[in-house]
This record gives structure tokens, sequence and C-alpha cells, in this order.
């Protein structure tokens, strides 16, 4: 065990090395005018042979028509409610358990013909009925039957719902360098003595590498490394906007549709990629009332000691308050969740298998207190709900908060709800001013 330990504090050398020798944040300032133009295009309601696109525009499948109608809790770049949910499936060959087909079925299309429906994925999945002839919409709140629990898929089908996250501070996050990440996955390996990170016990993560040896910094399931990158896949996947680095998709209804041109420019692209890195990072904001301070003061004391910072550490390099690793977690069976993102999935030549499906990336808890609902497909109503659905590597974690006395449970949620998306302070001041004038009113 004493050789065990002095071994650990040796191989520790480098990574507290490189820690220290951490570059600093990029300061290349963007030109405002990038950033101003990406906002529009942010906001912009997106319509089939959109003027601002040189193709089709909107579709012809897609899950909203901006960014911001997913992307706005708190603010512009908030997360967003579940009635947007991404839907995610993955088809496996029976026999030999290969992924066949992967990608997402798409909420919305421009017109019936390219309306997807869950009997895509699989004839035995249910049907979707249309909303309404224009749009047509799938309804992620009428598929209670499928997403139930103890819903039987048809051998080698998963779906799986994903929930907008925020992307406060985003810059920040692509900024934390590659060996900083590694040097967290080391120092957790250590600490649980080398026990594997594919274990579903220890909480020991897995660095997210990427084709081209790139480590994934963003998605749930760590999938893209640039920000830039995650960007032009959303214009595609979301929005249905082809652009020089992603194809839209092609409709699970009609194969055979190619759209005239390319939608979207690379400066068009950079544009809203320079607005979502302009979005400025999460705040801590401790409460006026002297009471709730105290217990939100006690209450990251207890975040501490039930073992939430083995994998939310409050500092990742330079980054400080981000509450994460930036790693690769086995949530366990309750938490499974296959299906790709991307739309065509990117091939990882490392990794054919890719991630498994009961890993996640650690999400950063800046901002949680306004990113309701939580975990990778919203089930989680509370932050409370959130801790407790914890299994796998986050179970002993989740049952020692569990444990806990039902004052030092208060003291860490209220601790969780200091977390806010930027400009909190502001919004809580004019709606307390708000709520003063109701008030006034009535007498
Ligand atoms: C239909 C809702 C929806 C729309 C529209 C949408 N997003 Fe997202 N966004 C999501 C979801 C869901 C995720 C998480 C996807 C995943 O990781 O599986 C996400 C993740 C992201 C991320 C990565 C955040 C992180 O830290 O992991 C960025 C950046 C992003 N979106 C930018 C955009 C941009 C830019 C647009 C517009 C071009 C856009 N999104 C449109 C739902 C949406
Ligand atoms: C083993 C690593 C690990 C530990 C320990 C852990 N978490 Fe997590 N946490 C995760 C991962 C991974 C997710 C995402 C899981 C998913 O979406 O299915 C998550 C999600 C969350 C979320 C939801 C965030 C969101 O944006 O949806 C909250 C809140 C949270 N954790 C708080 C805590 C608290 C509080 C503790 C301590 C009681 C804790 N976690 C312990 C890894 C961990």
């Amino acid at each position: 065990m004493f050789r065990l330990a002095a071994l650990a504090s040796l191989a520790l050398i480098p990574a507290v090395y490189r820690l220290t020798t951490l570059p600093e944040p990029n300061t290349v300032e963007t030109p405002p005018a990038m950033v101003d133009a990406g906002k529009i295009l942010f906001d912009h309601e997106w319509q089939p042979d959109d003027p601002l696109t040189g193709g089709d525009g909107l579709g012809p499948v897609f899950n909203a028509k901006s960014c911001v109608a997913c992307h706005r809790q708190g603010a512009p770049g908030g997360g967003g409610p579940n009635e947007h949910n991404v839907i995610a499936f993955t088809v496996q060959d029976e026999k030999s358990g290969l992924v066949k087909r992967s990608g997402v079925v798409h909420l919305s299309s421009v017109a019936p013909e390219f309306r997807e429906q869950l009997t895509h994925v699989h004839p035995n999945l249910p049907n979707q009925l249309p909303v309404n002839d224009t749009t047509v919409r799938l309804d992620t709140s009428s598929m209670p039957d499928c997403f139930a629990p103890r819903f039987s898929f048809p051998r080698g089908v998963t779906l799986s719902q994903r929930n907008t996250p925020a992307i406060f501070g985003a810059k920040l996050i692509e900024e934390i360098s590659d060996n900083v990440i590694e040097a967290e996955a080391r120092r957790q390996r250590l600490k649980w003595a080398f026990v594997s990170d594919e274990s579903e016990d220890a909480p020991v993560g897995r660095v997210s590498y990427l084709a081209g040896g790139k480590v994934g910094h963003f998605g749930w399931k760590g999938q893209t490394a640039r920000l830039g990158d995650f960007v032009q896949g959303a214009c595609a996947n979301e929005l249905g906007l082809s652009n020089p680095a992603a194809d839209q998709p092609v409709s699970l209804a009609k194969g055979d549709y190619k759209g005239s041109g390319t939608d979207l420019t690379q400066v068009q692209c950079d544009q809203i990629t320079a607005f979502c890195a302009s979005l400025a990072r999460p705040v801590e904001i401790v409460p006026d009332n002297p009471v709730t301070a105290t217990l939100a003061n006690k209450g990251r004391e207890v975040f501490s000691s039930v073992g939430c910072v083995n994998c939310h550490p409050a500092n990742l390099g330079s980054v400080e308050g981000l509450y994460s690793d930036l790693l690769m977690h086995r949530m366990g069976q309750e938490l499974v969740g296959g299906g790709s993102y991307n739309d065509p999935p990117v091939p990882v030549p490392d990794a054919p298998d890719g991630p498994h499906p009961s890993e996640w990336r650690t999400p950063p808890l800046w901002g949680v207190a306004d990113s309701a609902p939580y975990l990778h497909d919203g089930r989680a109503a509370s932050l409370r709900d959130a801790i407790v659905q914890h299994s796998g590597q986050g179970r002993a974690s989740s049952i020692a908060f569990q444990k806990l006395s039902v004052t030092d449970q208060t003291r860490l949620i209220a601790f969780l709800e200091t977390l806010r998306a930027p400009g909190a302070k502001d919004r809580d001041a004019a709606k307390t001013t708000e709520l003063a004038a109701a008030n006034g009113d009535d007498s």
C-alpha cells in the first residue's frame, strides 16, 4: 500500500508541473461587428428558402427554427425545456452488435413528405401523428409509451433524448487545454488506486479522445473538441442549414432529396461561433439574506464532503468555478442512452464503438440554478432529483447525499442555487421591481 502511495505521488509530479505552466486564456479580441452579426443569426427565425441563405434554407428536416428557440433560459445562449429535446437513435445488428445506423429523428419538417417518424427507425416503434400539415412536429411529450422505463424496445434499437444545455462561458471551456483534462483523469485514477475507468463504482473518469487524438470538450457525450465545430454541426443538425463543415440531414422519410447550394457561408458560421464565444461565463451569487448565505456557504463544504467534487471540481486548469472535470463517467444502467447527436455520426477511428451508452461528460454546474430540467434527457425536474438519480460511478456520492441530515441536504441545494446564469442579478432585481409595482397597483 505504501509503495503504491509513493508511486502515486511520483506519478503526480508531471501533472502538477503541467498545471502550473498553463497558457493564459486567449485574449485575442473578436471584432464586435462579428459578434453582433452572429447574434442576429443566432436569434433569426429561419424559413424554407430563407433570403439569408444560399440554399434551400430551413430543413427539409429540423428540430426548431432558431438557435434561441432552444438555447434561451436565463438569457439567449441558456439551456432549454424538454419540449425541444432532440431524439437520438441507434440501430445495432442483432447478431454482431455492430452499429448499423444512428442519428437523429427530427421533430419537424418543412413538408409532410419529409416527416420523420419513429417507425423509420424501426417498424415496431409507435408511430407519431402530425400536428399540422405545414410544419409537422413530433411531440416528445406524447411519447410516454416509448420513453417509459418499462417500454420494451425492439432488439438492437435505442432511443434517447438530449436536453438543451446552456452555452455560457463556452470559450473558457474550449480554452481548457487537453493536458489539463488528461492530468485530471490521471489524478482520479491515482486517487482510486488505478481502478479502471470502465468501473461502474469508483468515480474514475475517462478522457474523450476523438478522431485525430483531439480531446472532446463539448456535448453530453464529450463528442466535440472545438466550439466552431459544434456550432457548424448544430446549424445542420438542428436547423437543416448546410455549411462548409456539415451537410444538412437527409430525411429518414425521403432519402432522394438534394438541396440546392449551401445554406450558410463559412463567414456566417464564424459569426455565430463568435457570438457563442462572446457569451459571458455564469456567476456565483451569494444571497443578500444572511441566513440563506450561511446555508449556501456551508453547502459548499457539504458538496465537497459527500464527494461531488470528485467529478465536479470547482476549478479546472485556469477556469474557476466550472464544477466539472470534463471527463466521461459511467453513470449506471439507469442513465443509459445511446444514439448519436451528429447526423451523420462523426466516424471515430480510434474508438469504433464510440462512448459507452452509460457514459456522460460531467456537465459543468456553473449556472445550474437557471438551467432546469436536468440530466442528459431532462428527466430530473429539480436539483434534488438530479442528485438522487446519479448512479454507477456517481452512486456512492448520491447515497452519501441521501444519508445526510435534512439540514445538510438543504445546505447543499442552497449552494447549488447560488450558481446562476450570467446577468442573473440584474434580472432578479428587475423582477423584484416588477413585483413591487404589481403589488402597488393592487393597493
Ligand atoms: C432543437 C433545439 C436546439 C437548437 C435549435 C439548437 N440547439 Fe444547440 N444544443 C441542443 C442540444 C440538445 C444540445 C446537446 C447535444 C448533445 O450534446 O447531444 C446542444 C448543444 C449545443 C452546444 C454545446 C454545448 C456544450 O457545452 O456541450 C453548442 C455550442 C450549441 N448547442 C450551439 C447551438 C447553435 C449555435 C445553434 C443554432 C445554429 C443551436 N445550438 C441550435 C439543442 C438545440
Ligand atoms: C462520478 C462522477 C460524478 C459524481 C461523484 C457526481 N456527479 Fe453530478 N453528474 C455527473 C455526470 C456524468 C452527470 C450527467 C449525467 C447524465 O446527464 O445522465 C451529472 C449531472 C449532475 C447534475 C445535473 C446537471 C445538468 O446540467 O443537467 C447535477 C445538478 C449534479 N450532477 C450534481 C451533483 C452533486 C450535487 C453531486 C454530489 C452529491 C454529484 N453531482 C456527484 C457526474 C458526477
